[in-house]
């Protein structure tokens, strides 16, 4: 897999050393809230295993499925629900956690839909975000791990076509791998 990526954005450590930072502060924000961490498939499961394992406090998880990208490398701008989540949302602290945000158009979709259930509150939590989503300003990410270029990026649970999610670190897909 390493020898596809033509560039290393992060190293498993320092992803790692991240996270737990954005658990630290998380356990400080939520310390008796039961926090309703919600992630987004498939993409936020290492994200999502990596922060509650270095959180202290208690929290609860639950899943949802959207649809976002096909299963090339530009996304589609189609947003559907494939998957909801178990749990009601209604007076709790939600917390959604996500891979990556890149215009942001996932997560807006996905924020009005929450709120219509009526959270107690709801924020976001991303391991990355490109700098479209910076422009765009369409969603806040109170928990970021890193800001990346806009290039398109596998590892630590994204994908391209399915494949690299279990690499460890965060690494730029060559080029060639899609270009055929
Ligand atoms: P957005 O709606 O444009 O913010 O796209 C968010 C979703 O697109 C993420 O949850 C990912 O599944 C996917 N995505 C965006 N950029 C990348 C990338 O560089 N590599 C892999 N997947 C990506």
């Amino acid at each position: 897999m390493a020898d596809d990526l033509s560039e290393v954005l992060y190293q498993p450590e320092e992803i790692e050393a991240r996270v737990k930072e954005l658990a630290a502060q998380i356990d400080s924000d939520y310390a008796g809230k039961n926090v309703l961490m919600v992630g987004i498939l498939n993409g936020a499961v290492m994200m999502m295993a990596d922060l509650t394992r270095a959180m202290h406090e208690h929290c609860q998880m639950d899943w949802m499925a959207i649809s976002s990208y096909g299963s090339g490398v530009a996304s589609s701008g189609v947003v559907r629900i494939l998957k909801d989540m178990n749990a009601p949302v209604e007076g709790r602290h939600v917390l959604v956690v996500e891979d990556i945000v890149d215009t942001g158009l996932t997560l807006s979709y996905l924020l009005d839909n929450l709120r219509s259930r009526n959270p107690a509150s709801i924020e976001i939590c991303a391991a990355f975000r490109k700098p479209e989503a910076v422009r765009a300003q369409n969603v806040q990410v109170k928990y970021l791990g890193f800001d990346i270029p806009s290039d398109f990026v596998v590892g630590y649970g994204l994908d391209y076509d399915g494949r690299y999610r279990n690499l460890r670190g965060l690494g730029i897909l060559d080029p060639k791998v899609y270009s055929g």
